[in-house]
């Protein structure tokens, strides 16, 4: 490496002096910076490079950078003491497709050492796709599996690369060897059912898509059937249960309603103005109860089933009947 550099800093020095044709210049000859080249995560574009050997400490940079395409370069940074440059922000030429090159140079005092090229960057092919997320949901035997798309610097990831899909790897905690793969989900989660109950699993998700691999996500792991789950379950059985005996009671009241109703009001019989009411229309079902051999007994499921003659009712043991038959 040390090697190199010199060479090429000598190179630089023979250039320049042949340029200028005169040995004036020699002791100015700053060497440019090395490994010069570009990096790219989740569609950002930086440009970083190394310094040259024996860099003083105020050394500064100044970077320029194109799409290979065009011919002239753009203003990157400048004067930057350390030795990489974010150029994402700096740019509204870039696109997913884009390819681009950049080129830096050295700076001490009036010195400057020759510019340093890059070699192209293919934006879509090149850059490193960061983990998706991934959040778990359990049940008994179930566990949903979300994943989120990576966020892109530029465009987002199903519009950079149109068939996008997913792998995801699941294994019993502790068992990896025996994991187990869906391939090629295109949704952004499945389900899987038929896990065994009380089990922790874990999971690992893969970006499938061309070029380079995406980086996988974390192992993330999460138990079937945990106890977590279960207090939802128990709190429904007890809600069922509730609402059960509050239905059994209910029920009671209304079958055993005329036995209660003698009980509260002793002395009075069925008052005439419910008679009456019962008697009105002809054709009602409270008619045709009439006939029946008990009705007694469907009269008191009917007086639960209509408001009005249960209000009757009610209203017979404060004597008042007589109010209630004139408003009908
Ligand atoms: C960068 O540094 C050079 C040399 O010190 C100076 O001439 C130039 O004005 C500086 N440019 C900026 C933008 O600071
Ligand atoms: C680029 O801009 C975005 C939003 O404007 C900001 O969140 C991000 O930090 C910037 N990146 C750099 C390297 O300046
Ligand atoms: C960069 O791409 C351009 C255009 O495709 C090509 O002419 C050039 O040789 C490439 N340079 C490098 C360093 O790969
Ligand atoms: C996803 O699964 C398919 C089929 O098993 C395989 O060919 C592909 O290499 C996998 N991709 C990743 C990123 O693991």
């Amino acid at each position: 490496m040390k090697l190199l550099d010199s060479m090429s800093a000598l190179r630089v020095f023979f250039l320049i002096f042949s340029a200028l044709g005169g040995p004036t210049v020699v002791s100015g000859v700053l060497s440019g910076p090395t490994n010069v080249h570009f990096t790219s995560y989740n569609m950002n574009l930086v440009l970083k490079w190394s310094p040259p050997d024996g860099a003083p400490k105020d050394l500064v940079y100044t970077v320029q950078y194109k799409p290979v395409i065009t011919d002239d370069y753009r203003e990157g940074c400048v004067n930057i003491s350390i030795s990489e440059c974010d150029l994402t922000n700096l740019s509204d030429i870039l696109f997913e497709y884009g390819v681009y090159i950049g080129k830096v140079r050295a700076q001490l005092g009036s010195e400057t050492s020759p510019w340093v090229e890059s070699s192209n960057i293919t934006m879509d092919k090149d850059t490193i796709i960061g983990p998706p997320s991934v959040s778990l949901l359990s049940s008994w035997t179930t566990i949903e599996v979300m994943f989120e798309d990576p966020v892109l610097e530029y465009s987002t990831l199903r519009q950079a690369y149109t068939d996008i899909t997913y792998n995801i790897t699941y294994w019993k905690d502790g068992q990896r060897e025996k994991a187990k793969k869906k391939s090629n989900i295109q949704q952004n989660r499945i389900v899987l059912s038929d896990l065994d109950p009380l089990t922790k699993y874990c999971f690992q998700v893969h970006i499938n898509k061309m070029w380079k691999p995406a980086e996988p996500s974390a192992t993330v792991c999460e138990s079937t059937g945990s106890e977590e789950q279960q207090i939802p379950w128990v709190a429904a059985a007890v809600t069922f249960v509730v609402i059960a005996i509050v239905a059994a009671l209910v029920a009671v009241t209304v079958v055993y309603r005329r036995s209660i109703y003698h009980f509260l009001c002793p002395n009075d019989a069925l008052p005439e103005h419910f008679k009456e009411y019962l008697l009105e229309p002809p054709n009602s079902t409270i008619y045709k109860a009439m006939q029946n051999p008990q009705p007694t007994e469907i009269i008191a499921d009917v007086i639960v089933v209509e408001g009005g003659p249960l209000e009757a009712t009610a209203s017979t043991c404060s004597k008042q009947p007589d109010v209630i038959v004139e408003q009908r």
